[in-house]
């Protein structure tokens, strides 16, 4: 029995992630109620909320003044996602905001600030990050199975995205950085569990669109260990990290996007030998969900920071954009 109450989510754009991840997550939850769903389009909002469950639909505006909604989740295109998350936090309502939930590091902490002063929590849905897969990952590095940890390798690389696609748009918030390169980015941070100490990063730019289809990092964290991080546009599909340290390295199978039905492996190299382990399926969508409402519900007591986890993320991706632009290392000391 759960005696809590369900959570209120409000959507804010009927996006083709939130039709493929969250909407489906929260229809099977038993902590998270669909209220509304809010599009430009109310002929759209309304089919789109009848397919999950719910009855509420209308405009992204009364999404936010829904008393019913305790949490709103935004899945409009990159650039979009500051102006409403601040609207959303000014009307008192927590925000799941899709990944990449900023495009710079002033952005973000706008967001953050404005959030804080209204005392609502905000989460940016890196939801690869909530897999089990990685606390498996995770226990194995702890349990110092790959001894010192020397480095990280990590790629996430699909078809070329559609021109008319968030992506492929400059506008939007687009291009290889923002949009997919994030994910090898979060996993570094995840796998060393510090932040980088500095980043060079190379884009590659699509001449016609001007946006960047590939990116090319080099994080250096602490004690000589390294990340080698890259997104593509235009590959043969490639979703994963390794780990290398001084006893064994450690491989994911599918590291990011993970389909809710779909078992994952770990490969471990080590003493000669392969050692393929395999994962369970899990929703990493429902499980960020009720991470975050969980952490929600505890108010003043909650201990997780994802105010500074989104800043931190931020961070390093305005460090990467820099280093491109001024073709040298930059310090992450350096963003302020
Ligand atoms: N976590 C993941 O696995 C994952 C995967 C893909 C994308 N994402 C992120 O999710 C967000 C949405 O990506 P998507 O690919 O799902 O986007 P999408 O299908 O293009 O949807 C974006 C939605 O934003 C709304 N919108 C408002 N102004 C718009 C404008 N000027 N142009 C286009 N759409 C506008 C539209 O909703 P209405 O018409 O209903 O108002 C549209 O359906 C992005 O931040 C992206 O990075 C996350």
């Amino acid at each position: 029995m759960n005696a809590l109450p369900k959570v209120g989510l409000g959507a804010i754009g009927c996006s083709r992630i939130s039709l493929k991840g969250i909407l489906p997550a929260v229809a099977s939850s038993e902590q998270v109620n669909l209220i509304m769903v809010g599009s430009r389009d109310p002929e759209k909002a309304k089919e789109v909320a009848g397919r999950f469950g719910s009855v509420g639909f209308g405009t992204y505006d009364d999404v936010l003044n829904n008393k019913e909604i305790d949490m709103v989740y935004i899945s409009l295109p990159n650039s979009l996602h500051e102006e409403w998350a601040i609207k959303a936090a000014n009307a008192g309502k927590h925000i799941l905001c899709e990944k990449p939930a900023t495009t710079s590091y002033a952005s973000a902490r706008k967001m953050i600030q404005a959030a804080k002063n209204k005392n609502v929590r905000l989460l940016e849905g890196y939801m690869f990050r909530y897999h089990p897969q990685n606390s498996a990952a995770k226990k194995l590095i702890q349990e110092g199975v790959l001894g010192n940890l020397m480095r990280f390798d990590g790629c996430f690389g699909y078809d070329m995205p559609h021109k008319s696609l968030i992506p492929m748009s400059k506008e939007l918030g687009g291009g290889s950085l923002y949009v997919s390169g994030g994910y090898p980015i979060s996993a570094s941070r995840m796998v060393f569990d510090e932040e980088p100490e500095s980043v060079y990063c190379k884009l590659t730019i699509d001449p016609e669109s001007g946006i960047d289809v590939r990116n090319d990092i080099t994080l250096n964290y602490s004690n000589g260990k390294t990340a080698f991080t890259s997104s593509i546009f235009g590959s043969y599909y490639h979703s994963m990290y390794g780990v290398l340290g001084d006893k064994a390295y450690l491989r994911m199978g599918r590291a990011y996007t993970v389909p809710r039905d779909m078992p994952t492996k770990m490969y471990l190299d080590k003493d000669d030998k392969v050692e393929e382990m395999m994962i369970e399926p899990a929703d990493h969508f429902q499980l960020m969900l009720h991470d975050f409402c969980g952490e929600i519900k505890k108010g003043k007591e909650s201990k997780k920071d994802y105010e500074r986890e989104l800043l931190n993320q931020a961070r390093v991706v305005e460090a990467a954009m820099q280093s491109n632009e001024e073709k040298r290392v930059v310090k992450i000391s350096e963003i302020t």
